[in-house]
């Protein structure tokens, strides 16, 4: 019998609340925590443990059915793939934040300035959308660290709590688009596992009205 293959962030956030959803949707997986492939006991399920990044590539070719995983990441990098669902956990905003004794107010306030990101697709959409000319510096994570260490004048990354802008002395000076988790199908799925899917969203629409 065919199996539904689901991505979730391997490890994170997003984590903890997918394999909580999925938990209280009745399915129960079987988790030696260093795997990164796991089964369902009792659904037709197996999920994979992936880098949040490399999840819309793995969708776009098939090589996983669905994934759970944040808004943010598919409008960086799957723009052109399907939300089924909103899942409505993991809230996040994607922001501009600068340092605290900038003088810097909007994103129009950084033309000509460089923007430390992981987020350079999304920071160019905004930045085109506005028509201002900023230079981009492509980092993969801590990118707060940048303006403090002298390589940039702002940045592009998410914010939670706001707790590591604050602890690294940066401000938010505007909000590019707020996020949650949502679930994506690939353009690949069989019929087979569309109907699995079917059941996975149904049982997840009903976990999410119990929550609201
Ligand atoms: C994420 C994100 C922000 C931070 C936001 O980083 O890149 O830096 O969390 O959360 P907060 O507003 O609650 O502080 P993460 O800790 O995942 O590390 P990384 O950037 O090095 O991947
Ligand atoms: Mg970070």
């Amino acid at each position: 019998m065919s199996k539904l293959k689901i991505a979730v962030q391997k490890s994170g956030r997003l984590n903890e609340d997918s394999m909580r959803i999925l938990k209280e949707v009745g399915i129960s997986i079987d988790n030696g925590k260093d795997q990164l492939k796991a089964s369902a006991r009792n659904f037709p399920l197996e999920v994979f443990y992936l880098r949040n990044g490399d999840i819309p590539q793995y969708l776009r070719d098939g090589v996983v059915d669905a994934a759970i995983i944040g808004e943010n990441v598919l409008i960086e990098k799957g723009n052109d793939l399907n939300i089924i669902e909103r899942l409505g956990f993991s809230k996040c905003k994607v922001s501009i934040a600068v340092p605290k004794s900038s003088t810097a107010k909007t994103l129009k306030d950084l033309e000509g300035k460089r923007i430390a990101t992981s987020y350079p697709n999304t920071v160019n959409q905004f930045l085109d959308k506005a028509s201002i000319d900023a230079q981009l510096h492509i980092i993969n994570g801590s990118v707060e660290i940048a303006p403090n260490i002298g390589l940039a004048d702002g940045i592009c990354d998410i914010v939670s709590s706001g707790s590591t802008l604050f602890k690294n002395g940066l401000k938010e000076i505007e909000v590019l688009l707020k996020s949650e988790a949502v679930l994506a199908t690939s353009p690949r799925i069989s019929q087979e596992n569309q109907t699995i899917i079917d059941r996975l969203q149904f049982r997840l629409q009903s976990v999410l009205k119990g929550r609201a």
